[in-house]
């Protein structure tokens, strides 16, 4: 049975520190993801900026700017939607952030998408 459980919801904080997992693909590969608290709502992306292949995060899980209306990317200021991970602004020329369908239950968050489970931490 594929692992689906990305994690709990009360480690989310509104605005805050993102949670880390990874993902793997049907074809075995092993991907960088993260989930964010924002507007009430629950979103994940790939970790991986539209510019270059790069993580987002200059420290473990911070995402946000420091207005928190946006995902920044520390290696060159990309900015995304925490929404809908559209380029706002930056060397991102349009490319957002790959979405993850995600859903939420009893306080834990779920991976949705079929292609795809979450990896466990070792
Ligand atoms: S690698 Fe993310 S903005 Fe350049």
């Amino acid at each position: 049975m594929p692992n689906k459980r990305i994690g709990s919801t009360e480690s989310l904080q509104e605005g805050g520190k993102g949670l880390r997992f990874d993902v793997r693909s049907a074809n075995g590969e092993v991907m960088p993801a993260f989930a964010i608290h924002y507007d009430y709502q629950y979103f994940a992306y790939l970790n991986k900026c539209g510019h270059i292949a790069v993580q987002l995060d200059y420290m473990p899980g911070e995402f946000f700017s420091d207005d928190g209306e946006s995902l920044v990317c520390a290696t060159h200021g990309a900015e995304y939607a925490p929404d809908t991970g559209a380029c706002q602004g930056g060397p991102c020329y349009g490319v957002g952030l790959e979405p993850l369908e995600i859903s939420q239950s009893d306080g834990q968050l779920f991976l949705e998408n079929e292609d795809l489970d979450i990896v466990e931490k070792k």
